[in-house]
């Protein structure tokens, strides 16, 4: 039996580094049911809509309708959401979160006419946004340096996951027309999440910004599981007494903020224009576009997509702390550029071969954005601002990233009947090489630092510029 010699040695050995992991592990993994449900409701509706639009009769414009209204709510409440989560706390806003879902997945579950089901879906919408501003915030300040990027990385892990449960939840229901379910089962990891977030505790940097020290150094301990927090914790300090006073818009644009803002605005644009909801939410309309003739066939190689695109993040969660996430992100990038590259090819002459060309390349296609613009996106947002308006700058990235998923989600379908798929894929090609321009330039490696440091390479007027940025290429 260890002596309490032995145990104590094995503690300051850094044992208890393993609790201390434990314990964060526990909160990330909780707070990333917001992702879970983020990818559930923007995916779900691929399956419900065939039903709805039959129960409805709904014409091409409500059914477009039903599909965006979420990405509109969530446009909405990302704006407003990084204000609200740096005013009321990250649990609260996450506590509300919760609620907001099991709300919205009731009313669209139960909804009688078709406003309603609208209404619903708006609902769902915020409670998306709020939870994408949210949650990378929340697990990035409760996290280690050592290991945020993984663990913010969760989030889009549950992203991932969601999007392939209501794949198969959508197939499972599909024979009995059963959309209401489709819709409504999201209240229960809702449900999760909010009995969840009151066992959580607050983030100690929210808590320090908010002047409350002795509870921000006592969970600050707690989540550590170690006493030692000194340096972590006067690092925290330091960096609130040298920022200005209040976190407000006008400082969005103050000279040390804007090049942080670019990245982040950018990457939410980049993240979107190159595609990847054209796949995630109409994957089965491009395979058959593809040559594959059978709905079945089409369905199970878009569950063939999602089951790629939470492998790959699961790689990209393995490497992100070790390589960097420049390298990850220009890697992946390329691969987006070439695989949309070919696929356009793919597209000239679809049917015979060419139908596996085309799958094993819209898989490529995902696995290069899994690696990459997915997962990394969300975690730089969480990262390079400064703590006083962290929520509402990843707030504002977040709300373009939905805008921008808007667009392409309205225009795909049009965009195709005007130029082909071949040049859309091409036009997305082309929008993915200017991404890797831009993130080459301009995006910073964090790999490692602590926010506290992240944050004072932007008052230090090095800012997250290019020489910040190459060096750690
Ligand atoms: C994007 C979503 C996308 C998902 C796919 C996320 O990072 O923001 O729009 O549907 O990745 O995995």
């Amino acid at each position: 039996m260890p002596s309490e010699l032995d145990r104590t040695a094995a503690r300051s050995a850094g044992d208890l580094e393993v609790t201390n992991t434990g314990f964060v592990l526990v909160a990330a993994f909780i707070a990333a049911l917001g992702g879970l449900l983020f990818g559930y409701d923007t995916a779900a509706i691929s399956g419900a809509v065939i039903f709805i639009k039959a129960e409805f009769s709904l014409s091409t414009f409500p059914e477009e309708l039903v599909v965006s209204m979420v990405l509109l709510g969530a446009a909405a409440a990302a704006l407003g959401g990084g204000r609200l989560s740096d005013h009321i706390g990250r649990r609260a806003a996450l506590k509300l979160t919760s609620l907001i879902f099991i709300v919205g997945a009731l009313i669209c579950a139960f909804a009688g006419s078709f406003p309603i089901l609208l209404l619903g879906r708006a609902i769902v919408g915020l409670g998306i946004g709020l939870a994408s501003t949210t949650v990378p915030v929340y697990i990035s300040e409760v996290s280690p340096p050592q290991a945020r990027g993984w663990q913010v990385s969760l989030f889009q892990l549950a992203v991932t996951i969601g999007i392939l449960t209501a794949y198969l939840v959508d197939y499972a229901f599909a024979g009995s027309g059963g959309w209401r379910w489709m819709l409504g089962l999201a209240a229960v990891p809702g449900l999760i999440l909010g009995l969840g977030m009151l066992y959580l505790p607050e983030s100690p940097r929210w808590l320090a910004k908010h002047g409350q020290m002795d509870k921000a150094l006592s969970i600050l301990t707690r989540i550590r599981g170690t006493s030692d927090v000194s340096a972590e914790f006067q690092e925290i300090q330091d960096t609130l007494s040298q920022a200005s006073e209040r976190g407000h818009w006008s400082q969005l644009l103050s000279p040390a903020v804007r090049p942080a803002l670019t990245v982040g605005i950018g990457l939410a644009v980049f993240q979107q224009i190159t595609g990847i909801n054209t796949v995630i939410y109409y994957a089965p309309t491009i395979l058959q576009a593809a040559g594959i003739s059978s709905a079945s066939g089409a369905i199970l190689a878009t569950a063939g997509i999602g089951v790629v695109n939470v492998i790959m993040t699961l790689v990209s969660m393995r490497l992100v702390d070790r390589l960097g996430r420049r390298p990850l992100l220009l890697t992946g990038t390329a691969g987006i550029v070439i695989t949309l590259g070919i696929l356009g090819f793919a597209f000239l002459k679809p049917g015979g071969g060419l139908a596996h060309i085309a799958v094993v390349t819209l898989m490529a296609y995902v696995a290069s954005f899994a690696i990459s613009l997915g997962p990394i996106f969300w975690l730089l947002i969480s990262e390079i601002y400064p703590l006083k308006i962290r929520g509402l700058a990843g707030g504002t990235a977040a709300a373009a990233n939905w805008a921008a998923n808007l667009l392409v989600s309205l225009t795909f379908l049009t965009l195709v009947e005007a130029l082909g798929p071949s040049r859309t894929f091409w036009l997305y090609a082309f929008f993915a090489i200017a991404a890797w321009i831009f993130s080459y330039y301009l995006v910073p490696e964090t790999k490692g630092r602590t926010l506290e440091e992240i944050e004072q390479s932007l008052h230090g007027n090095a800012a997250l510029r290019r020489s910040d940025a190459t060096q750690n290429s």
